[in-house]
Formats: C-alpha cells, sequence, structure tokens
C-alpha cells in the first residue's frame, strides 16, 4: 500500500500504518549488521531500523550522522522494555539519502562538543542548533511567545510594530548604535517604549516583541548587543496596578506553558526542578534593599569620578558598603536573589539612576535624593529581567526632564504631544525575553537563550 507521508510528531496516531518520513540522522548506531538510525526533523525524532538487505546497500554502509534520508516501513509502538526517543520505531523496508554528510562526524563530534572552546561553539552556532538542548531551548522560546501573545490578547492588549530605526533615545545616549540615514544620524532603537505610549489614545493597552539594541562594552552572562525586547504599555493605571499586571501577567504565562504538554515537557527536559513562583512576589523598596545589602555584608567596588574601579596594591578591587544613591550592581543583584531564592521587585529607585522619562514619586520633602515609581522584577539566578515604571504625564514635568537628560527636545515632539493633546497617567515595561528563558530554563547564559546572540565583536553567524 502507498505510505502516508508524515512529519514526526502526533505519530500515535498512525501506529500499525505504512508511513514515509524525512529527515535527518541524529544518531547512528550499527549492531551486529542492524542499523539504528534516530532521525530528526525538527518537530520530533524517530527510531528507525535497517536491517537485512536494506542494511547491507553501500549507502547504508557509508551513511553518517547529519545526512538527510527518506525512509519508508511500518510504524510501531516501541516494544516494552525498549526506549527510545518518541517512543516508537519504524521497520524500515525502503530508504534512500537525500543529501550526504560525509565531514559530519570530525564537524559534529570531534570539534564540537562540551570540552570545545567557546569561540568554536560560537563560530559553529549554525551547527550547535541541531543539538537537543539548544533545539529544546528555541522551541521553548517560541512557545514563551506565543503563550505571551495569548496572555496579552486575553486582557485586550493589542500588539504593535514599532521600528528599529529611530532618531531618539530612550535608556541613555551612550549605548546607542549610531549609523548614517540618508545623510542624517540614525539609531537601532534601545526600546519601544516612546512609541507605544504614542499608541495608548490609539489603541488603548498595547504591547510589541521587538529586537532592541545596546552598545554596551559588557561581556556578562546577562548582556547582549541584540536582545529580544517584550515591552508593554498601559493607560489609566497607577504604579501598584502596574507590579500587579507584571506579576499576573508572569504568572498567567508559566502557567499556561505548565498546561500545555508540549512545553512542559521541554521545561522538564531543560530545567527538571522548575517550580512555579510562589506569589505574591516579595517587593522591596529601593531604600530598604540598600539596608538589606550591607546586613548581609553585600558590597559594591568603588569607583573614582571617571566610572574606574580603584584598585590596591595587590590589584584587588576596593569594595565599600551600599550607600542611598548607589546602583545595584549585578553582582549585588545576583546574590540578594540567590539569598532570598524568590523572585523580588525592587522598586522606587532615584531619579538620578534612572531613564529621563519615569514619574517622580508625589509629595516628597526637599532634601535627599528624588525617587521615582520604577521598579525592576528580579530572578533568581538572573538578576533584573523586567524594567518598568510609570512614566511623566505632564508636559512642563517633562521638558524639565529632557533638560536634565540633555535631550534637545524638537526631536522628541512626537513624544512631547502626547502630554499636549488628552494626558493619562500610564505605565509599562520591558522585559528581555533571553533573561526570562534564561531563568526558565535555567541556563548559564543569555547567549544560549537567542538563535544567532550578538555581543562585542559577534556578529556571525
Ligand atoms: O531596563 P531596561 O533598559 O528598560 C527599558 O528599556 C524600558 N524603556 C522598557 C519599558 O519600560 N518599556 O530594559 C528592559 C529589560 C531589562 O530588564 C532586561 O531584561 C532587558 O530589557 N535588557 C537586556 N537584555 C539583554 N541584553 C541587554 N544588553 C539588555 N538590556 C536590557
Ligand atoms: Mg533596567
Amino acid at each position: 500500500p502507498a505510505a502516508k507521508k508524515a512529519k514526526l510528531v502526533g505519530l500515535a496516531e498512525l501506529r500499525g500504518q505504512r508511513i514515509r518520513v524525512r529527515g535527518w540522522v541524529h544518531r547512528l548506531r550499527d549492531q551486529k549488521g542492524i542499523i539504528f538510525v534516530v532521525l530528526r526533523d525538527g518537530t520530533g525524532y524517530l527510531q528507525c531500523v535497517l536491517s537485512g538487505q536494506v542494511a547491507q546497500t553501500y549507502e547504508a554502509l557509508t551513511l553518517t550522522l547529519e545526512s538527510t534520508i527518506e525512509l519508508t516501513g511500518s510504524l510501531q509502538e516501541l516494544p516494552e522494555g525498549k526506549t527510545a526517543p518518541g517512543g516508537h520505531e519504524l521497520s524500515v523496508d525502503y530508504w534512500k539519502v537525500l543529501g550526504a554528510a560525509p565531514g559530519a562526524e570530525e564537524a559534529f563530534t570531534n570539534r564540537l562538543n562540551e570540552q570545545s572552546d567557546a569561540s568554536i561553539q560560537a563560530d559553529l552556532r549554525h551547527l550547535v542548533i541541531r543539538g537537543e538542548t539548544a533545539s529544546a531551548i528555541l522551541k521553548l522560546r517560541a512557545a514563551l511567545l506565543s503563550s505571551f501573545r495569548d496572555s496579552y490578547a486575553a486582557h485586550n492588549l493589542l500588539e504593535v510594530t514599532p521600528p528599529c530605526m529611530v532618531q531618539t533615545q530612550v535608556e541613555g545616549g551612550a549605548t546607542l548604535f549610531k549609523f548614517e540615514y540618508y545623510g542624517q544620524q540614525a539609531f537601532l532603537t534601545q526600546s519601544s517604549q516612546l512609541y507605544l505610549e504614542t499608541c495608548l489614545p490609539s489603541l488603548g493597552d498595547v504591547f510589541c516583541i521587538q529586537e532592541s539594541f545596546r552598545a554596551e562594552n559588557s561581556h556578562t552572562r546577562r548582556h547582549l548587543s541584540e536582545y529580544t525586547h517584550l515591552e508593554a504599555e498601559l493607560a489609566f493605571i497607577d504604579f501598584e496596578e502596574l507590579m500587579s499586571h507584571i506579576e499576573n501577567t508572569i504568572c498567567e504565562v508559566v502557567d499556561r506553558l505548565l498546561e500545555n504538554p508540549s512545553s512542559a515537557a521541554l521545561i522538564k527536559q531543560l530545567n527538571p526542578t522548575f517550580e512555579k513562583p510562589a506569589r505574591p512576589f516579595k517587593r522591596l523598596n529601593y531604600v530598604d534593599a540598600i539596608k538589606w545589602l550591607n546586613e548581609h555584608g553585600i558590597q559594591h567596588e568603588l569607583e573614582d569620578a571617571d566610572g574606574n574601579v580603584v584598585k590596591d596594591e595587590q590589584g584587588n578591587s576596593k569594595m565599600v558598603d551600599h550607600a542611598v544613591g548607589d546602583d545595584i550592581a549585578e553582582a549585588a543583584e545576583r546574590r540578594m536573589t540567590d539569598i532570598l531564592g524568590t523572585p523580588i521587585f525592587l522598586y522606587g529607585f532615584p531619579a538620578e539612576l534612572k531613564a529621563f522619562y519615569m514619574k517622580k514619586i508625589p509629595s516628597q520633602s526637599g532634601d535627599g535624593p528624588v525617587f521615582t515609581e520604577s521598579c525592576d522584577l528580579l530572578m533568581p539566578g538572573v538578576g533584573e529581567i523586567v524594567g518598568g515604571s510609570m512614566r511623566i504625564a505632564d508636559m512642563e514635568e517633562l521638558i524639565v526632564a529632557y533638560g536634565r537628560e540633555g535631550i534637545d527636545p524638537a526631536a522628541y515632539y512626537w513624544f512631547t504631544d502626547q502630554r499636549k493633546y488628552g494626558t493619562c497617567e500610564h505605565g509599562g515595561y520591558g522585559l528581555g525575553v533571553e533573561r526570562f528563558l534564561a531563568w526558565l530554563a535555567k541556563r548559564y547564559t543569555v547567549r544560549e537563550c537567542s538563535l544567532y546572540p550578538r555581543w562585542p565583536g559577534r556578529a556571525t553567524p
């Protein structure tokens, strides 16, 4: 009978039938003249058994890993006691090679293995993604993005697609990638926030999933030069509602992923000890966080006026206690989440440390720093995954904020107009997709959570 063309997903429905499948040789084993192939097609894996005459051909004897092949045979549930990925087995009666891979052994097992250098892994990222772990991360990433979209749709946030080529900054001029745009200067976007704000009077609450770019010379586990930025903006909310919305969204997305059997299986594969975060998330005011760090002996590197780390004669960084007004750096943040072991909303940062658009906390006394209605969500193992705030709704206040940041308001006329023509209290946030995924899948670095990660010096493949 004619064989039914099949993908390697949902095979239970095809048990007992003759099927024809195509894919890549993922694993290969020759056992006393019987060839076992684990086939991979991106949707799943299938163990295929070549025995008798079909295992004696020249092609069978020279078959290598990563060759593309087509196989026809009958599909069975795996006999009891045997294990193979997917839980089925194909007894092959006809097969052919579609694309040979003569050098694959050398490339995939000799050059590329767990011991190979990070730079080789990076150069061969296009091959790394064929692996079980890397492809599982990419599948989970797709499921994560779908869950966010579903969750936002359920709460009436509309998806928009703002531009990546822009002429305004959002998060400070120091981290802008600049380029020439028809004789003018333009930048790669750092954040789509300002554009989302302009959508509120047009579309109501909105979100986007867009690449953001940061020219930071940071070689850390959690910085990329280009990352996928999920941002949302909500009208007529207050600060408390903003934090609840962020917490609800994160928890709802995790619930959706765990309810779906295929994404739940990916989480189990990548992060077997994963547990849903406990609610409500811990909330820690910035000033209390500074106290907490000092009580726990968590210090930071002393910097001179130019921002250089001060070292002693032995070349060790000079460590000092935190003071109100200090930034809470990555290392301190990580120690904090490691000790507390739960998600933490750090909120109420000094305006000095934060971007120009953030709303100041009303009715503060004259002296001391001015604080903002801002929050970062920190996750164990990663640190900051979300940055959000209420926005300045008042036009005069915004003009003052431009001045403090050294921004020429002319280029921002369209952003200012939001305050001119029917302003509203509003707020929003940005979530780093790779950082969220690093937390969910328990990855050491965000570089594992991007298809083709970019960091200083790396834009290939
Ligand atoms: O805290 P950030 O800079 O906030 C903004 O850009 C706001 N305008 C967002 C908004 O309110 N709409 O960035 C938001 C998040 C961070 O919490 C972090 O998860 C991620 O973006 N992020 C990075 N991820 C990877 N590599 C980098 N270099 C990142 N910089 C920020
Ligand atoms: Mg931030």
